[in-house]
């Protein structure tokens, strides 16, 4: 469905993301994990266009992004940046609203059908009782779910989050993956993530990819890929590893490499 062939992304001069090769398999979730600085935020943005790759391919549905129309994109793919940003006075459904605007033409106004789809956004991530509320007054962990229906409310194909648990409790962290998870179950979207909690990753995803220094070092499921080797590696810690009841790895750090 993404797929992306030797792409490279360069800052100026400076490659950043090196011969990035995968196949994001559609109704699957794909988890990046990575060292801070790795080029994992990079990749995002060369995936949804914000930034162009300097060579290679990425295609989704077997078309190379650059021939999509950006509004052709943005109902295929929607994006949850490491930070959002929304204009003070905006409430909730604001937001919302706002993340219908590539499915109308210029000016159009939103119809019943919109309202339809915004008030099922907002039913499926809870916001019921913020939907007037004023997005930047809510909590870290409301605001994610706020910019995460905006997301949805863009009825994309795919939904890539960057580090969408990041600042928030254990129970909203939780909810956030269980809502990820009953996205691709129910609707089949497809999902890449970037997350640093190997756990989370281990407990989430179908696929992870593990990148350092801008290039894929190991790809698999979270079985064949959280080794103690490979986290050594990659992380310089050592850790141990138990196991959930799923068989799926654990993992807890214990020092230093
Ligand atoms: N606008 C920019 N101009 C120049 N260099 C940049 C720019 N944005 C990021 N970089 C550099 O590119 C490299 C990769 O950054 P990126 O944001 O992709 O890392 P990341 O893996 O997402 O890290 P983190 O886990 O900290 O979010 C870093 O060395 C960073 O300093
Ligand atoms: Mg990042």
């Amino acid at each position: 469905m993404v797929t992306t062939r030797n792409v490279y992304v360069h800052y100026g001069e400076k490659p950043i993301v090196k011969d990035f090769s995968h196949l994001f398999k559609e109704g699957k979730i794909h988890t990046i994990i990575g060292p801070n600085g790795s080029g994992k935020s990079t990749v995002f943005k060369a995936l949804s266009r914000l930034l162009n790759h300097k060579s290679g391919v990425i295609e989704i549905n077997e078309t190379p992004i650059n021939l999509y129309q950006p509004k052709s994109l943005s109902k295929i793919l929607a994006v949850l940046s490491q930070t959002n940003h929304a204009p003070s006075d905006f409430t909730v459904r604001d937001l919302l609203r706002f993340g219908r605007t590539p499915h109308k033409r210029f000016f159009e106004a939103l119809n019943k059908e919109d309202d339809t789809i915004i008030d099922w956004a907002i039913k499926i991530t809870h916001l019921e009782a913020l939907e007037n509320r004023r997005v930047c007054c809510l909590s870290g962990g409301e605001r994610q779910r706020a910019w995460i229906a905006m997301n949805l409310a863009q009825q994309p194909k795919v939904l890539l989050l960057d580090e969408p648990t990041t600042y928030l409790d254990i129970q909203h962290q939780f909810e956030v993956m269980e809502l990820v998870k009953h996205l691709n179950q129910s609707l089949n979207m497809t999902v890449v993530m970037i997350l640093h909690d190997l756990t989370q990753a281990s407990l989430y995803s179908d696929e992870i990819i593990v990148i350092n220094k801008g290039e894929i070092v190991c790809t698999g499921t979270p079985e064949t890929v959280l080794t103690t080797e490979l986290i050594q590696k990659v992380y310089n810690v050592n850790v141990e590893i138990g196991r959930h009841k799923s068989g799926k790895p654990l993992i807890v750090p214990i020092g230093r490499a």
